[in-house]
């Protein structure tokens, strides 16, 4: 199978050309870069190996044109929001589309244009998108050309919060409070990411309804409960990857862990990405590199207490990307994918 990367020399884009290099179904990679294309992937990324060959010309970045005259069967864009719709749409009718981006991950133009700043560049295309969160859309991945890969933070938050929310366990507002990797702003030079900014230093930024993500979590949580809302507030640490979120939620009426482990059984119990951890409170370290989403939770009083952690550029992007690709293509859903990580 062929498959091409848009934005290739991005944190996400390069992540996909490793993970595309290993993957057992993939034998030919068309890495597009719109700033370095003729360059070698290799010299923009040093650790990259490819003793398969699968990226044709000695392992040439690609300009756009050239990709599409190949028909990949799969376009993975891991381009920046209002660009990505723009440039990989002309790939809708001849290959499984899957975007990192935000532009087809909202159903109400309204709300794209009140956390964006814009319209959605395609929004005659929104319905035919599929929200790619694969453990609650896997029968829509299968048969969707255009598949909305979520946002690390919704990942995050909508795992644990989803089987809760089916539940009719919501009793008022939700507070979410996460920490992200630097990583999670992508690789482009500013002055507030540097290392001597960074490092030994955290933050809350964007709180309440002014980050984007807030809207993806809310649009996608209110198809369990309708009357959902969400107080957010991030935070960046001096990681350089790595995600947790602890969220609380006032129950509506009192519940038991053992009756929150069967939710959270039933709702993952064959989901090879999703580890449950019971009253354990997960850490960053241990998901590091791999494909989970780990979670666990506890009952403090009336609220309960729920934590989570995943790698944001593995199930937070790129995993989650080839996660979707094995469940759209008919492959293994862990093909390619590492559930152990790092030590
Ligand atoms: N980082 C994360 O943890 C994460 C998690 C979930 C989703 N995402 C989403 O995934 C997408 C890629 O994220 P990323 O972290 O890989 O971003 P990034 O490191 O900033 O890379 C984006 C790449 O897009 C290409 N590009 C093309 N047109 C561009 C333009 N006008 N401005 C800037 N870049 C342009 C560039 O690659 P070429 O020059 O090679 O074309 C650039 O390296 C974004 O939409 C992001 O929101 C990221």
């Amino acid at each position: 199978m062929k498959a091409a990367i848009l934005g290739t020399t991005g944190y996400t884009g390069l992540l996909l050309a490793r993970l595309l290099a290993d993957h057992p179904e993939v034998d030919q990679i068309l890495p597009v870069s719109s700033s370095k294309a003729g360059r070698k992937l290799s010299e923009v990324d040093p650790g990259f190996q490819d003793p398969k060959a699968k990226i044709p010309d000695e392992g040439t970045l690609q300009s756009l044109e050239t990709a599409q005259d190949q028909n990949p069967e799969v376009v993975f864009s891991a381009l920046p929001h209002l660009e990505s719709a723009r440039l990989c749409a002309p790939f809708l009718g001849k290959s499984v589309i899957i975007d990192l981006s935000a532009d087809f991950r909202l159903k109400s133009i309204e709300t794209f244009r009140a956390a964006y700043g814009s319209p959605p560049p395609r929004a005659d295309l929104l319905d035919q998108a599929v929200y790619g969160l694969t453990e609650w859309h896997r029968e829509a991945v299968r048969s969707s050309d255009l598949i909305a890969n979520p946002g690390c933070y919704p990942t995050s938050v909508l795992l644990p919060l989803l089987p809760v929310a089916r539940a009719g366990l919501i009793g008022g507002e939700i507070h979410v409070s996460s920490i992200s990797g630097i990583s999670g702003a992508g690789r482009k030079v500013k002055a507030e990411y540097l290392f001597c900014e960074r490092s030994e230093n955290a933050c809350a930024y964007a709180p309440g309804k002014r980050h984007r993500h807030v809207s993806e979590m809310e649009e996608q949580l209110r198809g369990e409960a309708p009357e959902a809302s969400i107080l957010f507030v991030p935070h960046l640490a001096p990681l350089r990857k790595g995600m947790t979120s602890t969220i609380m939620v006032p129950l509506s009426r009192k519940v038991t862990e053992q009756e929150v482990a069967a939710l959270f059984d039933s709702a993952y119990g064959a989901a090879p990405f999703v580890g449950l951890r019971g009253s354990g409170i997960p850490q960053t370290a241990e998901v590091r590199g791999s494909n989970r989403c780990d979670i666990g939770w506890q009952i403090e009083g009336g609220t309960l207490l729920l934590f989570s952690v995943l790698d944001n550029l593995m199930k937070g992007a790129s995993g989650q990307a080839v996660q979707n690709m094995n469940v759209r293509m008919g492959f293994p859903e862990t093909s390619g994918l590492s559930l152990a990580g790092e030590i």
